[in-house]
């Protein structure tokens, strides 16, 4: 995924520095090179470089950069490896047109090729290039810059968002085709990005902009056309609420542990984002279906599994969980009218599962979704969608959002099992208002009593290069996610698993000291004694976290038990996810290994 930021002002001459300012708020989706395009004196001036945002931005003196509009980009590599030529933005041949993209142009090599031998220079082997290329073949032949956009988009292939600038004018013109796009109305200024915190420095007046549609920004107004047919497309600003102060540290060394701590919040926040009549409407699709997907990725996916075991318990109902990328080679042929998927992703704009909206569409399946942020194309191709009021997630490893799924969907499991009578209103009353009321206390209690034993555990974790996170039922998400952490901020090859499974076979890596860690429910203690006691007796040095049982503390030393406060089998599972985010990010600043940016990895994945 890239992040794109654009803007258009008649009341600064120095654009760099809000470029600068607003662009530095897209550091998480991207941070292989980054660029800054400015227009000056009818001159367009092009600085980009290999690097994270900061790095660049100082040794560029990005900020210092003149003129009254200009378009940044930050790239997260996909055609083209990480490096200046294949840095965004990019120029036209005559270096009259810049242009900078978010997404992926599917049919990017044909068209090098084929603009090539029309006589193009097209100097990268980065898709984003093909973009101004396309326009100015088009703007060549007639002149009309709006119209050759337009004409420009009917060449390429894929879903990305692009933004592009003549020297010659004030304009700016931006396209949305699948990736994300945002417009904000300031004051003699408006601009575009990627995402919603990097508009905030300038206005808080906010446009969505929908797939197929074009913006045009000039420094006094703001047009939307259809990209299809060129129609113009009223449509009223609203003042966004976000603090921005939220997209700051907050005084915590790092976005992860910050949004660890706002797991508190954001599990409260949660129920005042969904709404009546929209959540019996997504219970009652979902109590109708005959099948049940839930399709997702990372750490999405594995709240997911955890979701499915919970409509299970609570609902009876077989909900199959499956990773956006395989959903369609999986169940593209058999997928139909009588099936639900239920989408779960917290920008909104992860494209494996956006791939499986649009081919379910087609099979008219129904679609609801579980989306972060609103606005996100997720959101326009829902039939329903509920959002989880998290907050922007800054830090790459999802944290709150994980937290914020997985007690939406204990929530709408116990929801689901009222309707279907398998809950009296009694018990599901009973069961939501432990949710509401005791798990953001819960979550706090946790985060004390673990952290230190969590932060303990980094040297003796350190030395190993791969070890094993096992569940059971419905901790058997958490495990998933739980060893996701600590291979994305650990560089770590921790594998989460079942714990039935590992004496099929990954018990033969287990020797003296051995670190295995294990999540474990409250009533599946003595489900897993065995599983406790092969690795044991193999010489394994068991980590739990759990809540506190005669049977673990048999086989868990008391530095190794990160107990979470007494609740209930479905409260838990929840809570027993916080240690293992503790680990993880103490073992990656145990190891200078910044979490909130993992090397080769990015926040939203809008490629396939
Ligand atoms: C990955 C991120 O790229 O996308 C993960 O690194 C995230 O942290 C996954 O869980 C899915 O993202 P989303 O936005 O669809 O929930």
């Amino acid at each position: 995924m890239c992040g794109i930021f654009a803007i258009t002002s008649n009341k600064r001459n120095n654009i760099g520095e809000i470029l600068v300012e607003c662009a530095e708020k897209l550091t998480y989706r991207g941070y292989d090179t980054v660029g800054i395009a400015t227009v000056y004196k009818n001159r367009i001036h092009l600085r980009k470089d290999k690097g994270k945002f900061n790095e660049v931005a100082e040794k560029l003196r990005l900020n210092e950069m003149r003129g009254s509009k200009g378009i940044a980009q930050l790239r997260w590599a996909t055609f083209g490896a990480p490096s200046k030529i294949n840095a965004q933005p990019h120029l036209d041949c005559d270096e009259d047109l810049c242009a900078a993209h978010n997404g992926n142009i599917l049919n990017f090599l044909p068209l090098r090729e084929q603009y090539t031998e029309e006589g193009h220079t097209v100097r990268s082997m980065n898709d984003g290039e093909i973009c101004v290329h396309a326009v100015e073949r088009y703007f060549d032949q007639t002149g009309d810059l709006l119209e050759a956009i337009r004409s420009g988009c009917g060449d390429l292939k894929g879903d990305y968002a692009f933004a592009v600038m003549h020297r010659d004018d004030d304009k700016i013109y931006a396209v949305k085709m699948g990736s994300s796009l945002f417009a904000g109305i300031g004051v003699g200024e408006t601009c575009v990005s990627s995402d919603l915190p990097s508009i905030l420095p300038v206005t808080r007046e906010i446009i969505n902009i929908h797939d197929g549609e074009m913006v045009i920004l000039s420094p006094q107004s703001l047009e939307i056309r259809r990209i299809a047919d060129g129609e113009p497309i009223e449509r009223k600003p609203y003042t966004s609420d976000a603090d921005i102060r939220v997209a700051q540290k907050g005084g915590y060394p790092h976005f992860m542990l910050k949004e660890i701590h706002e797991q508190v919040s954001a599990t409260r926040t949660l129920f005042s984002a969904i709404r009546e009549p929209y959540i019996s409407q997504f219970v009652e699709t979902l109590v109708k279906a005959e099948r049940v997907f839930y399709v997702a990725c990372g750490s999405s996916y594995h709240a997911t599994v955890v979701g499915s075991y919970y409509l299970n318990d609570l609902a009876n109902i077989a909900a199959i969980p499956v990773i956006g990328g395989q959903f369609n080679s999986l169940y593209g042929e058999s997928i139909g009218e009588n099936d639900v998927v239920i989408c779960v992703s917290q920008s909104g704009e992860t494209k494996d599962v956006i791939d499986v909206v649009h081919h379910a569409k087609t099979r008219k399946a129904k679609i609801l979704s579980v989306v972060n942020v609103l606005g996100s194309t997720l959101t326009h191709l829902s039939d329903l969608y509920l959002p989880m009021g998290s907050g922007f997630e800054i830090s790459v490893p999802a944290t709150k959002t994980y937290t914020s799924q997985v007690t939406l969907f204990n929530f709408l499991a116990t929801k689901a099992g009222e309707r279907k009578g398998i809950l009296t209103p009694k018990t599901a009353e009973s069961l939501i208002s432990e949710l509401k009321t005791q798990l953001p206390s819960l979550i706090d209690e946790t985060i004390s009593t673990t952290t230190l034993k969590a932060r303990a555990l980094a040297p003796y974790l350190s030395k190993y290069s791969h070890f094993y996170v096992l569940g059971h039922g419905l901790t058997h998400g958490v495990a998933l996610e739980g060893a996701l952490k600590i291979k994305e901020v650990c560089y770590i090859v921790a594998d989460g698993m079942y714990s039935s499974e590992f004496k099929h076979g990954p018990l033969s890596i287990v020797d003296e000291g051995y670190p295995i860690i294990f999540t474990i429910a409250p009533n599946d203690a003595e489900h897993i004694v065995n599983h406790l006691a092969e690795v044991e007796c193999r010489g394994a040095r068991i980590i739990a976290t759990g809540e506190d049982h005669p049977l673990l503390r048999h086989y868990v030393k008391n530095d190794d038990f990160l107990v979470v406060p007494p609740s209930s089998q479905y409260l838990s599972p929840i809570l027993q996810a916080i240690p293992l985010q503790l680990i993880a990010y103490h073992l990656a600043t145990y190891k200078n290994i910044d979490p909130d940016y993992p090397r080769n990895i990015s926040k939203t994945l809008t490629v396939r």
